[in-house]
C-alpha cells in the first residue's frame, strides 16, 4: 500500500512508520533544529491493525480537522505545531512539528458511555478501571468526564488503561497532575465547540510530549480527528441505546462480522469491499465540514 506522495519525498530520511502516521527528517541537514515531517497517510488501523485498504484522502482530512481544532484552542495550550511549510507532495497532509520526547501514555477522556466502555461497565462497574456509579445507559453522558490515561502498547498491541496511580509514578505526579488537567481543559471546551458544531465529542485522546529544549510540555500527534475520537451526531442523539459514530465504526463493524478473521488472532485483516471504505470516507468528510462549514476538496481537485 505505497502512497504515490512517497516518491515526492526523496530528499527526506524516514524516521519512523506508525499505523497511520509516518515521520521524516532532511536528508544530509543533521538537525535541523529538531523538526519533523509528520504525514499523515491514507491508511486506517483497527483492533491496532492497518488494515490493507486505503480510505482516499483520509490523512489530508484528519490533518485539516487537527489544524483546525489547533485554531480553535490555540489559547488553552502549547502544541508542537512548527509551520506548514512541508514538501508539494504531502501538502495538505502534512506539518513541520517540534520534535518532542513523547511521553508513552494516550490521555483518553471520555465524555459519555461509548460501546467499548459498556463492554467493561457491564461485566465490572468500571470503566478504564474507574469505577462509576450504577445503572449507566448506553451512549449515556457521564456525570464528569473521565480522565483514563492509558499506557501505549507495542506496534500490535492495545494501550493498556492505568490507574492515576501508576500514571504518576511512571511520568511524576506534577506532569501527570498537568497532563490530566490539560485533557480535561482541552476535552470539555472541545465539547463545547464540537456541540455548536452539531456534534457530539463523545471522547477523544491526547498525546503529550517533552520540548527538551525549553523542558516545556507540549501537546503533540494529531487532535480531535475521527481516528483519535469519537463524534455522534447531536440531531441523532438517543442515550439508552448505540449511536451511528462517525470515525472509523464501519469498519469495526464489518470486520467483527467476518467469520474468517479475529481480532484476536494477530493476523493481517481482510481487504475492505468498496462500500465500507467509500461510507466511512463520507463519514470523515461529514465531521471536517460539519465542524469547519466548508465542503470538502482535496488539494489534488484544486
Ligand atoms: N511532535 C512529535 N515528536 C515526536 N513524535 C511524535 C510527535 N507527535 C506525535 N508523535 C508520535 O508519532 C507517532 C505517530 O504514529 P501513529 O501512526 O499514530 O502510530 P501509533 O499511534 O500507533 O504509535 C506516535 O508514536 C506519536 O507518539
Ligand atoms: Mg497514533
Amino acid at each position: 500500500m505505497r502512497e504515490a506522495w512517497r516518491a515526492g519525498l526523496s530528499g527526506w530520511a524516514m524516521v519512523r512508520v506508525g499505523k497511520t502516521w509516518e515521520i521524516y527528517r532532511p536528508v544530509g541537514l543533521g538537525r535541523t533544529g529538531d523538526h519533523l515531517l509528520m504525514v499523515s497517510t491514507d491508511r486506517l488501523a483497527v483492533f491496532d491493525r492497518v488494515v490493507p485498504s486505503l480510505i482516499l484522502d483520509k490523512g489530508e482530512i484528519t490533518t485539516q480537522i487537527s489544524l483546525w481544532w489547533l485554531k480553535q484552542l490555540s489559547g488553552l495550550v502549547t502544541t508542537h505545531l512548527a509551520s506548514m511549510d512541508v514538501p508539494e507532495a504531502v501538502a495538505g497532509r502534512a506539518i513541520m512539528a517540534r520534535a518532542l520526547r513523547m511521553i508513552p501514555f494516550q490521555c483518553q477522556v471520555m465524555g459519555y458511555m461509548n460501546q467499548g466502555a459498556m463492554w467493561e461497565y457491564r461485566e465490572a462497574g468500571t470503566v478504564g478501571g474507574q469505577a462509576l456509579p450504577g445503572g449507566l445507559h448506553p451512549s449515556e453522558r457521564l456525570p464528569e468526564p473521565l480522565f483514563i490515561p492509558a499506557r501505549k502498547g507495542r506496534p500490535g498491541t492495545p494501550d493498556v488503561p492505568v490507574s492515576e496511580r501508576t500514571f504518576a509514578d511512571a511520568v511524576g505526579e506534577g506532569t501527570a497532575a498537568a497532563l490530566r488537567d490539560s485533557s480535561l481543559r482541552l476535552y470539555r471546551r472541545a465539547h463545547e465547540i464540537a456541540a455548536s458544531h452539531g456534534l457530539v465529542l463523545a471522547d477523544t485522546k491526547f498525546e503529550f510530549g517533552v520540548n527538551e529544549e525549553v523542558g516545556d510540555i507540549e501537546l503533540g500527534d494529531e487532535v480531535m480527528t475521527p481516528d483519535s475520537s469519537h463524534f455522534w451526531l447531536a440531531s441523532e442523539y438517543r442515550p439508552g441505546t448505540s449511536q451511528r459514530s462517525f470515525d472509523k465504526e464501519l469498519v469495526g463493524n464489518w470486520l467483527m462480522e467476518q467469520p474468517e478473521w479475529d481480532a484476536g488472532s494477530f493476523t493481517q485483516p481482510p481487504p475492505l469491499p468498496a462500500s465500507v471504505v467509500a461510507l466511512t470516507r463520507e463519514r470523515y468528510v461529514t465531521v471536517y465540514h460539519m465542524l469547519t462549514g466548508c465542503p470538502w476538496q482535496p488539494r489534488r481537485a484544486r
